[in-house]
C-alpha cells in the first residue's frame, strides 16, 4: 500500500530571490526527500508558496519604486522560476497572497474567537512621529535588550536569534526614514490566547514520538517559559484585512493580520489551490475527519522557523477544535553560513539561486549542498570545499566512471550492452557491497539524514570505481573477452543503478545517466542488487553521454570570492 506523504517546505520571504543558505535550509531538503518519496511510489504532495504578507515586503517594494502587489507578483515568479531551474519539484508554488489564504486566515480568525481564543486588547506600541504611523515588526530597530545588538529589529534579533517586542528595543529608530523621533503610543490588536493552550499544546507535542531532539528542545523550551498570548494583528496597509461579519472589523480597518499568523495557514491554503487546479481533494490531506488520518505529514524549515511551528501554528489549527491535520514530522537545519558570517543580500556576500545558475547548473550545487547540509550544526560554505567535493565527488568519482566505461565500451564492443560470461566472484563481492550499502541509503533517506545519505551515495558510485578497478575489463579484453563482457555489462547496468539512486539529490544527472540506455524509470531498487545490475541485457543499445561534470578551475574560484564578496 503505497504512503500518503505531505511534505511542506517553510515559506520563502517574498522579498528577492533567495540566497543558497535559504535553499537548503528547507527547499532544497524538502525536494529530495519528496523525489525519494515518489521513487518509492508512495504518494506525496509537496507544497511551497511565497510569503508575501508582512513589513519586509513592504519595504522591499518601497525601495523598489513598486506597489506592493505588483512587487510580489514580479518576485513570485522570480523564485518560482529559479525553484524550477533547481529542479525543486512542488506540486504547487502558491502565493500567501492568494483568495483562498485571505478566506482561511479568515475562518480560523472566526473560529477561535468563537472559541473564546481571541481577543481585543489596548496595546502600547511604537509609534514614528515623523512618519506618521505605527510602526510594526522591522519597521523599527534598535539595540537589543537581549544581547545588546544594534541593528535588532522590531520582531527578532538577527544576533541572538530572541523573539522580541518593538516596544523592548531599546534606543528604537525608524527603519523607514531613520528617524529617532519615536514615541510609545497606544492602539487596538487583536489577540491570541495561547496561555489557554498551554496544556493542549503541550500534550500535543509530549505525544510527538518521532521529532528530533533539535526540534523537540526548542518547543519544550518555549513550553516551559509558558505560552504568552500573541498579537495577531498589525499596522500595515499590505496583508490579510481583519473582518467580523463580513466586513472591516471596526477599530481595525487600517490593520491586517500579522504576517506569522497567515503564512502557515498558506501551506493549507496552497494546498487548496493545488486542488482545484488538479482537480484533486485537498481536505483528504488536510482534515482528519475527510481521510487525513492515514497521512503523513513531514515539514522542513531553518532552526528559527521551529518556535512558530511547534508552537504558534499548532495554537491555531488545535484552538479551532476543528479535525485539522497536524505535523508529524519536523526536520529543522542550522544555519549554512558564508565563510562563517551571514549571506547579505545589501551588502552583495554569498551567492543566490539566479547567480549560483549563471555559474554551474544546479546538480553541483544541490550536491554539494545536500552532502553538506547543515544538520548537526551550522556549516560554512566555501568555494573551495565546494570545488573540492564537486572535482572529486562529481567529476573523479561519479563522472569519470561513466566516461570510462561508456567509452570503452563503444570501442570494444559498439554501442550495445555485450554478450557473453557470467558474473563471478567479484561480482559477488560487488552485488554484497552494494545490498547494504542501499539500504543503509535508502534507511538514511527515509530518516532524513542527509549527509549520512550522501557519504552512502558517494560510496555506492566509489564501489562501482573499486569494482572496475578489479574487474579490469581493458586488461581483461585480449586474453578473455567473455570476462571483459561481464565487466562491462555490469558498469553498465552501475550506471542505471546509479541513475536511480541519485535521482532524488541530483535529478538533472539522473535523466542523463538513464537517458544513455533510453530510460526514464526511477522506481527504487527493492530486490537484490544482482537483479538491479542485470537489467540491462545483451544487445541492448545506448548512446555514450557528453562530459557530465567539468572540473572546477582555480582561476574561477579566485574570481568568484572576489565578484560574491569572499575575498
Ligand atoms: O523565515 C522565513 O523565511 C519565513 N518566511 C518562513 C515562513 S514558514 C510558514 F510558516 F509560512
Ligand atoms: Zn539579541
Amino acid at each position: 500500500m503505497p504512503k500518503r506523504i505531505l511534505i511542506t517546505s517553510a515559506l520563502p520571504y517574498i522579498n528577492g530571490i533567495k540566497h543558497l543558505g535559504n535553499l537548503v535550509g528547507s527547499m532544497l531538503p524538502a525536494d529530495v526527500y519528496a523525489r525519494f518519496e515518489r521513487a518509492r511510489g508512495n504518494e506525496v504532495v509537496f507544497i511551497c508558496a511565497t510569503d508575501e504578507h508582512g513589513t519586509p515586503a513592504e519595504l522591499a517594494a518601497l525601495k523598489e519604486k513598486q506597489t506592493v502587489e505588483d512587487y510580489c507578483a514580479e518576485q513570485h515568479e522570480v523564485q518560482a522560476r529559479a525553484g524550477e531551474l533547481f529542479g525543486l519539484s512542488y506540486d504547487y508554488f502558491g502565493r500567501s497572497s492568494n483568495p483562498s489564504n485571505h478566506a482561511l486566515t479568515q475562518h480560523f480568525a472566526n473560529v477561535l474567537e468563537e472559541k473564546g481564543l481571541i481577543e481585543e486588547r489596548v496595546d502600547k506600541q511604537v509609534y514614528s512621529v515623523d512618519d506618521a504611523r505605527f510602526l510594526p515588526d522591522r519597521y523599527v530597530e534598535g539595540t537589543c535588550p537581549n544581547c545588546g545588538f544594534e541593528k535588532a529589529r522590531g520582531d527578532q534579533c538577527d544576533n541572538c536569534g530572541r523573539l522580541l517586542d518593538p516596544v523592548d528595543l531599546i534606543d528604537p529608530y525608524s527603519a523607514v526614514s531613520g528617524s529617532h523621533n519615536i514615541e510609545v503610543r497606544e492602539t487596538r490588536h487583536l489577540y491570541l490566547l495561547q496561555s489557554k493552550l498551554q496544556d493542549r499544546i503541550e500534550n500535543w507535542v509530549e505525544s510527538q514520538k518521532t521529532w528530533p531532539q533539535l526540534t523537540r528542545s526548542i518547543a519544550l523550551k518555549w513550553l516551559k517559559e509558558g505560552l504568552r498570548d500573541r498579537s495577531i494583528t498589525r499596522d500595515l496597509k499590505w496583508g490579510i484585512p481583519v473582518e467580523k461579519d463580513g466586513a472591516s472589523r471596526p477599530g481595525f480597518e487600517e490593520k491586517v493580520f500579522y504576517v506569522w499568523f497567515d503564512a502557515p495557514i498558506a501551506y493549507i491554503a496552497s494546498t487548496k489551490d493545488w486542488a482545484e487546479a488538479h482537480n484533486e481533494d485537498w481536505e483528504s490531506w488536510w482534515r482528519t475527519d475527510k481521510g487525513a488520518d492515514d497521512v503523513s505529514y513531514v515539514q522542513f524549515m531553518g532552526k528559527d522557523n521551529v518556535a512558530f511551528h511547534t508552537v504558534s501554528f499548532p495554537c491555531t489549527l488545535i484552538g479551532s477544535e476543528e479535525s485539522w491535520k497536524t505535523v508529524d514530522t519536523l526536520k529543522s537545519l542550522n544555519w549554512l553560513t558564508w565563510y562563517g558570517g551571514k549571506f547579505s543580500t545589501s551588502e552583495g556576500r554569498g551567492i543566490f539561486m539566479d547567480q549560483a545558475l549563471e555559474l554551474l547548473p544546479a546538480d553541483y550545487w544541490r550536491w554539494y549542498l545536500m552532502a553538506n547540509a547543515p544538520e548537526s550544526d551550522d556549516t560554512s560554505f566555501t568555494l573551495e570545499s565546494f570545488a573540492a567535493t564537486v572535482n572529486k565527488d562529481l567529476a573523479d568519482v561519479l563522472g569519470n566512471f561513466v566516461n570510462r566505461i561508456t567509452r570503452f565500451c563503444k570501442s570494444k564492443f559498439g554501442e550495445e550492452v555485450p554478450a557473453g560470461g557470467e558474473a563471478g566472484p567479484v561480482e559477488e563481492k560487488l552485488y554484497l557491497e552494494l545490498d547494504q550499502r542501499i539500504a543503509a541509503y535508502t534507511e538514511y533517506l527515509e530518516q532524513m539524514e542527509f549527509r549520512k545519505a550522501c557519504a552512502e551515495l558517494r560510496a555506492i558510485w566509489a564501489a562501482g570505481n573499486e569494482y572496475l578497478q578489479e574487474a579490469a575489463p581493458w586488461a581483461a579484453f585480449k586474453e578473455d573477452p567473455e570476462k571483459a563482457a561481464v565487466g562491462v555489462r555490469t558498469g553498465l547496468n552501475l550506471i542505471r543503478l546509479f541513475g536511480i539512486l541519485s535521482q532524488p539529490v541530483v535529478p538533472f544527472t539522473s535523466d542523463k545517466l538513464l537517458a544513455i540506455f533510453c530510460e526514464t524509470v526511477t522506481d527504487w531498487p527493492s530486490g537484490p542488487a544482482s537483479d538491479s545490475l542485470t537489467v540491462l541485457t545483451p544487445g541492448q543499445p545506448f548512446t555514450p553521454p557528453q562530459v557530465l561534470f567539468s572540473k572546477i578551475e582555480d582561476d574561477q574560484i579566485t574570481e568568484w570570492k572576489e565578484r560574491f564578496g569572499a575575498a
